[in-house]
């Protein structure tokens, strides 16, 4: 959801080419979060850099703006920047069209003395907007981010004394908003200094340099949020030279700094990053980081550390595949198998997650379990839903996040709410989780990203392991969901005598899971020739029940996704009660029927849909000739545990959601309207 890429270069010389190409290759890694629009912000365009700052905004995805700049013949590219701060955005439309001038970066004037990257939404930029025009400032877009270059040239222009330092406009210019963002200010008065901040998006910022850093962690600077601390800052500056008096990551010259809304941006450059807190306002002043608030809230952490990333480049990449999307559901085997690594004794039977062990007696005690998410994270919860019961004897509820907060939901000090989210990041999810919080229930966070706001806010939590998800359809990250919350289940009956055959038996067929995940992708012919069939189609229903009810909501949610058919996710069960109006020969059906309880259940839909002339293309288990006989087509899938099924057969719609999407012509990594991480409500 908007995409944000900065970089610092100071006292390392870059030329502004490869400064640009810096900020573009930023942006392309975090396309995937918008691409309606990307834009860039650089001094120049000349040899006198800090004399002015010069913007390039294009409609459409990265590609484009880099294409534009390099036409642009006013630009000098060869110009060797010795100290240079360039900030850049790919956006996913909020307020206001795609459009040039739409696009950030957003200025505060037509000379670009400010300009400021964001993401998410300022909720009171009608009242903000309305004051400044009164005093006299002119709007050009329809964005609500441009109110905010403004107020901070409304603060400069109405400074009271003559040096105000940039942080001290940013801290007062963040307490005037309302919503959610993360910032990157950029401005001709203060050339070469950066000043980024956010309240509920992500922003982090990494650090190279050429020594190693001399410290692991920068102590947060408490300011009194008035004006008496420029003058301090002045005088220091006057006395010494340099920033020294201010905190520093790093003593020696040369360092460059990296501020982006994720991980993948930073990691071909650094693994050294600072996670910014909510109304955090960092500032790197002559290659010097400092962070600064306005006031310590009680209990506080006074420092950020500096963390190591423990992501690879080569998981950001795309190899040999077509796309993220198809790279990441062929890395099933190894994501699950990553997901239970170190975390389940096959020997034994035990299932120890180390991030929930201090907390089990808590949630044994509770009174229910509530699984809370948004989109394919939701469905996660609805699939495990079933098993969870069976194993922690609990009432489980499964929630999606706004629905949740709409109705306002009842939540005790008793209750253990999960908050599944392969970003961390989900806007909704976060809401809900603070919700809970507040209420005094015991948050539990089960996401992808170490780091994120909702592993930092839950009071405990599980790591899925799957590696960085890059395509905006989740594929990986909804196996990898399924598995965790399954172990979670185990982990709950480890003392329940009378559990122990059913344990045994789920602990036995995740073993075999990843090889099972292998075989279901070798499928991926039989699919793709099926989706040869389908693809000039308009609707695909998917049906099924009990178990694989979970796998049709999620099956029909990427085919709608990716390939903009109509698909719908049905349960079997409700067939009779409207859905079956929908079946005659022309309508393409898929059905889900596996070898487990509901089979027989499922036998009758088959019935009631064949004796429409419907022709259900039927993914079953191997050797089932009494399913192969009534179907138009099968798609075969090993057996597994009745409570694992739905890992298997949620790969087939996967992988037919992929071709579908390729065959009908479409990027599958950037579905139109969409953008992965939902950072806003
Ligand atoms: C669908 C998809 C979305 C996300 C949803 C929640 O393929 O990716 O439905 O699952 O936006 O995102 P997270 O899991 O990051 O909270």
């Amino acid at each position: 959801m908007c995409g944000i890429f900065a970089y610092l270069n100071y006292r390392v010389p870059r030329t502004r080419g490869d400064i640009i190409q810096t900020l573009i290759k930023g942006l392309l890694r975090l396309e995937y979060r918008g691409y309606d629009s990307a834009g860039v912000a650089v001094d120049g365009p000349g040899k006198d850099h800090t004399a002015n700052i010069s913007l390039y905004k294009k409609t459409g995805k990265v590609k484009a703006l880099d294409e534009e700049i390099y036409k642009n013949n006013s630009i000098d590219l060869e110009a060797e920047l010795d100290t240079h701060f360039g900030i850049a955005h790919t956006r996913w439309a909020t307020h206001g069209e795609p459009s040039s001038l739409n696009s950030h970066p957003q200025r505060s004037d037509k000379n670009n003395e400010f300009v400021v990257i964001h993401n998410g939404i300022i909720t009171n930029y009608k009242e903000l907007k309305k004051y400044l025009v009164s005093k006299g400032y002119e709007f050009e877009s329809d964005t609500d981010t441009e109110v905010i270059p403004k107020l901070i040239k409304y603060l400069y222009d109405n400074r009271e004394n003559d040096y105000v330092s940039f942080s001290t406009l940013v801290e007062r210019v963040i307490q005037q908003l309302e919503g959610a963002f993360a910032l990157v200010f950029k401005s001709i008065h203060f050339p070469g200094e950066a000043v980024a901040t956010r309240r509920g998006s992500p922003l982090l910022i990494g650090v190279r340099s050429q020594y190693e850093l001399s410290t692991d962690e920068i102590p947060v600077q408490y300011n009194c949020g008035d004006s008496r601390r420029d003058e301090q800052e002045k005088n220091l500056l006057n006395q010494v030279g340099s920033t020294n008096a201010l905190h520093s990551v790093h003593d020696r010259l040369a360092v460059e700094f990296y501020f982006a809304s994720d991980a993948s941006a930073i990691i071909e450059h650094t693994n050294k990053v600072v996670y910014l807190e909510d109304d955090d306002v960092a500032v790197v002043v002559e290659g010097k980081l400092s962070v600064h608030r306005v006031k310590r809230k009680v209990g506080e952490d006074h420092v950020r550390l500096i963390q190591t990333l423990q992501v690879e480049l080569q998981q950001i990449m795309k190899g040999n595949f077509e796309a993220f999307m198809q790279k990441e559901i062929f890395e099933q085997p190894e994501s699950v198998f990553n997901t239970m690594r170190g975390r389940i004794c096959f020997d034994s039977n035990i299932v120890l997650l180390g991030g929930l062990s201090d907390h089990l007696k808590e949630i044994k005690r509770c009174r229910r379990l509530i699984v809370i998410g948004c989109g394919t994270s939701y469905h996660a919860g609805v699939a495990t839903r079933q098993i969870l019961e069976e194993l922690t004897e609990l009432p489980v509820m499964v929630e999606l996040a706004s629905d949740f907060l709409d109705r306002i939901t009842p939540v005790f000090r008793d209750d253990v709410c999960f908050f599944i989210s392969q970003s961390g990041e989900t806007a909704d999810t976060l809401m809900a989780l603070r919700y809970c919080k507040k209420r005094g229930a015991l948050t539990v966070g089960v996401t992808n990203t170490v780091g994120s706001s909702i592993c930092r806010e839950t009071d405990c939590g599980v790591h899925i392991n799957a590696g960085p998800e890059v395509g905006v359809a989740s594929t990986k990250a909804y196996t990898s969901q399924f598995v965790s919350l399954i172990m979670f289940g185990l982990m709950m009956s480890e003392d329940r005598l009378s559990m122990q055959p059913r344990r045994l038996e789920i602990i036995n067929g995740l073993k075999k899971l990843p090889e099972l995940i292998k075989e279901v992708l070798a499928l991926d012919d039989i699919i793709k020739s099926l989706a040869d069939e389908l693809h000039h189609q308009k609707s695909l229903l998917v049906m099924g029940r009990g178990y694989n009810y979970a796998t049709c909501l999620e099956g029909a949610l990427k085919i709608k996704e990716i390939t903009y058919m109509h698909s719908e996710g049905i349960m079997a069960g409700e067939l009779k009660h409207g859905p079956l109006a929908l079946i005659d020969k022309h309508m393409p059906v898929i059905m889900i029927i596996m070898k487990d309880a509901c089979y027989q259940k499922c036998h009758n839909a088959l019935q009631q849909v064949t004796a429409r002339q419907g022709r259900p293309i039927i993914i079953c288990c191997q050797d089932d000739p009494e399913i192969s006989k009534m179907a138009y087509k099968t798609i075969e899938l090993p057996q597994t545990v009745d409570c694992l099924q739905g890992i298997l057969s949620v790969i087939p719609l996967q992988l037919m959601s992929f071709h579908l999407a390729v065959l009908r012509g479409y990027d599958v990594d950037c579905p139109r309207n969409l953008a992965k991480s939902v950072t806003v409500e």
